[in-house]
């Protein structure tokens, strides 16, 4: 079957990578969908298993820092459009292993974007109807104070420039014009892969797009980061470990609304432009872990607050960013686009999948899906 596109989305095997990978095998049946992903500890083929079989996906294991693999891809199956979300992502893990980070995140982008160039120019059309979508984070604008200028005690209500009240920590804002100030080896590495890709369009007009998403929750997500390792950890009774005073603040946004952002902007962005991502949905580290506290008590039937023991205040995360905060308006004022959820419906359904899942939990805890999975698609 001859396909109208072809898109090449990396890290489709991790947590926002299979999301997106989902929609738009769903939604776009006359696209065809490759998923290129190393499958390195965090991708997870088993995010994929309702849609593995469809006509219009295909599956490659590879690494992005392969140039010459990316060279055959791009040229063989006739690439027109990159959604670019391999990455490391874990900032505890860069903290302890930079250079992996800087490899994959920098590296791997380099190779990924001299790889659509070339193969691109090299066309009778050159890059006419390509596109090179680099998915990023809020972590490269470093950290917010939390401030108010009358004094007034956080959360506050703020009005944010696209006319909506909503509470906040602070009087900043992470906006699109905003200095780059990244703090964790994760963020500088994330840093620079956003400077090559403004570089490659600034140079040689390669039509690239840049967003800068914030913290995403959902189903699929490894359990390293804080909301699934927590659920889990509740439900078998274990410690939770809150680096600090647990003061830190984090804007969370479900992860089937950032999937759709980047459907959108995909399609609509413009060329050479950048737009923040986020659910103006600001809550301190603290008062996450009580609501998970609280609604995995009571679906499992205890008494709730029951778990409240568990909270374990322990050393800080080194250089830890006291405060992050996006501000969408550029998205929802330009593109029209709007967070669906409300972060208590969205927590709710995020606790009982995972709670509903405890196989896929065992099997990524446990570490034999990779041999599984792994041996499974060798060759392919
Ligand atoms: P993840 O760690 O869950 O998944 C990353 C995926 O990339 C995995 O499937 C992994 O196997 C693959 N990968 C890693 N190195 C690779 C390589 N060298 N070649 C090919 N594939 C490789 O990550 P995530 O949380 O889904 O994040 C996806 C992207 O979104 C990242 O670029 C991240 O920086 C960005 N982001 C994440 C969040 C968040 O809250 N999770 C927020 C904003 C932006
Ligand atoms: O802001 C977007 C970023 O969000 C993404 O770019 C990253 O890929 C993603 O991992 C996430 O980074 P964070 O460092 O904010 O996420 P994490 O889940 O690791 O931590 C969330 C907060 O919880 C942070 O303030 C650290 C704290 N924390 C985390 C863990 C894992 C704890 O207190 N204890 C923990 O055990």
């Amino acid at each position: 079957m001859s396909y109208k596109e072809t898109i090449l989305i990396t890290g489709g095997a991790g947590f926002i990578g299979s999301h997106v990978v989902r929609l738009f095998v769903n939604k776009y049946p006359d696209c065809h969908i490759i998923n290129l992903d190393k499958l390195t500890y965090a991708g997870n083929l088993a995010n994929l298993k309702d849609i593995e079989d469809r006509p219009n996906y295909t599956f490659v294991k590879g690494d992005i820092c392969d140039f010459e693999m990316l060279m055959k891809l791009f040229s063989g199956q006739q690439v027109t459009g990159v959604i670019h979300l391999a990455a490391e992502s874990h900032v505890d893990r860069s903290i302890k292993d930079p250079f992996t980070f800087a490899q994959t995140n920098v590296m791997g982008t380099l190779a990924l974007l001299q790889a659509a160039k070339l193969t691109w120019e090299a066309l009778p059309e050159k890059f006419e109807g390509k596109r090179f979508y680099h998915i990023s984070t809020d972590e490269v604008y470093g950290a917010l104070e939390m401030t108010h200028p009358e004094g007034i005690q956080p959360p506050f209500t703020t009005k944010a420039s696209s006319g909506k009240h909503h509470l906040s920590y602070g009087e900043q804002f992470f906006t699109e014009d905003l200095k780059y100030q990244p703090h964790s080896p994760y963020s500088a590495a994330k840093a620079s892969s956003d400077h090559f890709v403004r570089a490659f369009h600034d140079t040689y007009g390669l039509p690239t797009i840049v967003t800068n998403c914030s913290n995403n929750y959902g189903p699929y997500q490894f359990p390293e980061k804080l909301i699934p390792l927590f659920i889990n950890n509740i439900r078998h009774r274990k410690p939770l470990p809150v680096y600090g005073k647990g003061e830190n603040v984090r804007d969370w946004l479900y992860v089937e609304d950032h999937a759709r952002a980047i459907d959108l902007i995909f399609h609509k962005g413009k060329i050479g432009d950048t737009y923040n991502i986020g659910g103006f949905n600001e809550w301190k580290n603290i008062d996450i872990i009580k609501v998970l506290i609280n609604t995995v008590d009571r679906i499992l039937g205890r008494p709730e607050g029951e778990d409240m023991n568990l909270i374990t205040y322990v050393t800080d995360r080194a250089g830890h960013d006291l405060r992050y905060a996006i501000d969408s308006s550029k998205l929802q004022r330009e593109l029209g686009w709007e967070p669906s959820l409300q972060f208590e419906e969205g927590i709710e359904k995020t606790v009982r999948w995972y709670l509903d899942n405890q196989e896929w939990m065992d099997n990524v805890t446990s570490g034999d899906y990779q041999n599984y999975y792994n041996e499974m698609y060798n060759g392919r």
